[in-house]
């Protein structure tokens, strides 16, 4: 590299990221933190040569047509690149990149965690507790769901699916069936006590509890819908650490407020950072904002990918997460 490269970084990033970003390139961070409107992300499109963007960005075609693009590459933080229109990248001749394998093991524990939180009704008690509502111990107060020995159904085996299954099959008992578009071979989802079923309804027919773990965007669009809610046990669960928009919103909390389903647990919403008010009414979900990845080691090594494959595109070399 001979004179630094422009870089954008749209939201606050961890300080040791931060720090290696300014001492490599010509750095500009938001330092006040508020997501960036479509016109400040428009112009730096055409000012920066590479913007590195969150989910919390959005980064439709019509971003792209505005003017003469400076931009080159998109580092993009975090696994899931829905927000960001690829093929118009592709047509413009922008790498996009993203921050795989890091995250596995934390987003798969935060569905963990939403699956016991919300079959256990932790986040119920927690409310009672706070609120000095609780009148102390009784044999028929706040009864749950026993987890321990059911049956998981994973929608998408990819990383995060697979670390699901090994928490749910090895340290909880349970019979991991799961849907995957292709082919996994059955050796390898026995590693991880899964094994796989022909369609989506099968998942869903079969589970108590449910945890998707596709990609949002395209045909993963309101994958659960009606349809397939009412396919659910009526005691079963769903849980949604992936994309808010996999699951028809509204159509989830019909079901939820008439028990078709029990129960949910989501980290993730159609619109963040708005949770419809039905939603948060209900006592039988547990809510998270969007918290899978949220923590100090991963956060940092998400950070850090972004280095290596911006640092990698600017030498020259081909950047080791590219997705367009
Ligand atoms: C991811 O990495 O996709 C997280 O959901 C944050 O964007």
């Amino acid at each position: 590299m001979t004179e630094k490269p422009r870089i954008l970084v749209t939201r606050r990033w961890p300080d040791a990221v931060e720090r290696v970003l300014a001492e490599r390139f010509d750095a500009s961070f938001n330092t006040s933190d508020v997501a960036m409107d479509a016109k400040t992300l428009a112009e730096a499109l055409q000012s920066f040569d590479a913007v590195l963007p969150t989910v919390s960005d959005r980064l439709p075609a019509s971003l792209f047509e505005e003017g003469d693009l400076r931009t080159r590459i998109l580092g993009n933080f975090g696994v899931g690149y829905n927000h960001i229109d690829i093929a118009a990248a592709e047509h413009y001749g922008i790498t996009v990149t993203n921050t795989p394998g890091v995250l596995t093991d934390c987003t798969a524990d935060i569905a963990m965690a939403l699956l016991l939180s919300v079959a256990r009704r932790t986040g119920e008690g927690e409310r009672e507790v706070r609120a000095g509502q609780w009148t102390g111990w009784r044999p028929t107060h706040m009864i749950g769901t026993k987890v321990t020995g059911k049956t998981l159904g994973i929608i998408g085996f990819g990383r995060i699916g697979k670390a699901m299954a090994k928490r749910c099959h090895f340290g909880f008992d349970m019979d991991v069936v799961f849907y995957n578009r292709s082919k996994i071979d059955p050796v390898e989802a026995a590693r991880y006590g899964a094994r796989q079923l022909e369609t989506v309804e099968d998942v869903l027919a079969a589970a108590d509890f449910v945890s998707l773990h596709c990609p949002g965007g395209g045909e993963n669009r309101h994958l659960i819908n009606a349809q397939r809610l009412a396919v659910m046990k009526p005691g079963a669960y769903l849980i949604n650490t992936a994309r808010g928009d996999v699951v028809d919103e509204a159509a989830l909390i019909h079901a939820l407020e008439t028990g078709i389903i029990r129960g949910a647990g989501l980290d993730v919403f159609e619109a963040e950072p708005n949770v419809p008010e039905r939603l948060r009414a209900l006592e039988n979900v547990v809510l998270l904002p969007h918290l899978g990845s949220a923590t100090e080691e991963t956060r940092t090594a998400m950070g850090m990918k972004v280095v290596d494959n911006i640092t990698a595109f600017f030498e020259g070399r081909e950047p080791p997460d590219r997705v367009a």
